[in-house]
């Protein structure tokens, strides 16, 4: 145990820690119970009868089998409440793990296809985020496109967004990694960032370091969401760290995804002594097992992280967000006084 007395003191000390969340798809922490419930709400038939099945279901050997329950599990999602309900929710959550700033993805298309309205889906996760500011939490949200999808799709989301820009931060890019490379979504991304929109991309969570650079060369990437691959090419990390760029680690996500097969060999702290700005996000909370706290805490026992090596994880949430510098100095200050407790 490196700088705690105990791994009940150091689970305390990340738990009190003011903390950002910057890679969360809120389709992701919708919670068996919740699903259950706004399937009743809304006549939905469900394919699992007890919140029990639907977790034991959640066993995944790869991305695409949790991405084929996930797209299911979205189902239950219809009205602007439902939206409303699965944000407040999830901001609940995050209140709790001293979380003070979110940037969420969302997925449109995964809603869009199924009828609902556009409106519908943004307006429910902005009225919750706008609610959840009243209580301190600040937010940024992020339009994800489908990668599995064609570009043309991708393109008509985005004109589909245009009403709403003014609720909108960002696109990412997500969803089936493999064969669908970044370069296939140029234009749209190329569009996206000439309305000002930031840009972030799934890149290296499974799909090769070549996907990474072409994150950094053609979608011109604020942030890398995941990045895991970066580390098996030096010329990459060279750059990412020139570069400045964050990356957003999921450790529960690349356990229950198989991207390592324990958190022993999680390359957490690797990142961090190669210079790279990593940060700790829970990505599917409902499906991995655990939001931002449990992420932290999981990674810290199993790689033994020390009290600096936290506190620099908690510093790179709020340096490598979208927020704005005066803003970011306040949380910073925030963690030195949580710090010099
Ligand atoms: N959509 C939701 N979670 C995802 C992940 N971890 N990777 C790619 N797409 C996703
Ligand atoms: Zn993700």
């Amino acid at each position: 145990m490196t700088g705690f007395a105990s791994a009940a003191d150091r689970a305390a000390f990340i738990a009190s820690l003011p903390k950002a969340e910057l890679h969360l798809h809120i389709e992701g922490s919708l919670e068996p119970e919740m699903m259950f419930a706004l399937a009743k709400r809304n006549g939905v038939t469900l394919a699992f009868d007890s919140v029990e099945a639907i977790r034991a279901a959640y066993e995944f050997s790869n991305l695409q089998d949790f991405l084929d329950i996930y797209y299911q599990g979205m189902a239950v999602l219809l009205k602007e409440q439902d939206f409303y309900d699965l944000t407040a929710a999830y901001l609940a959550r995050a209140a709790a793990d001293s979380v003070r700033h979110v940037e969420i993805f969302f997925d449109p298309q995964g809603h869009t296809e199924r009828g609902v309205a556009f409106a519908d889906v943004v307006g429910g996760i902005s009225r919750a985020l706008a609610d959840a500011e009243k209580r301190g939490i600040t937010s940024r949200l992020i339009m994800c496109f489908l990668r599995h999808l064609p570009e043309a799709d991708a393109e008509a989301t985005l004109t589909q967004a245009l009403p709403h820009l003014h609720l909108i931060d960002g696109v990412g890019l997500d969803s089936s990694e493999v064969g669908h490379p970044p370069e296939k979504f140029a234009r749209v991304f190329a569009r996206a960032r000439g309305l000002g929109l930031k840009i972030v991309a799934h890149a290296g969570e499974e799909g090769p370091p070549d996907y990474v650079w072409q994150a950094l060369d053609v979608l011109k990437v604020d942030r890398i969401d995941h990045g895991n691959r970066a580390l098996e090419d030096a010329a990459l990390v060279q750059r990412i760290v020139t570069d400045g760029l964050t990356l957003t680690v999921c450790p529960l996500s690349n356990l229950k995804l198989c991207v390592v097969k324990d958190l022993a060999g999680h390359p957490l702290r690797r990142m961090l002594a190669a210079g790279l700005k990593a940060t700790v996000n829970s990505d599917d909370p409902a499906y991995f097992g655990g939001y931002v706290n449990a992420n932290f805490i999981a990674v810290a026992n199993a790689l033994d992280l020390t009290r600096e090596e936290i506190i620099t994880l908690a510093r790179n949430s709020f340096a490598g967000s979208f927020l704005d510098a005066d803003a970011q100095a306040r949380h910073l200050a925030a963690i030195d006084a949580c710090i010099a407790n």
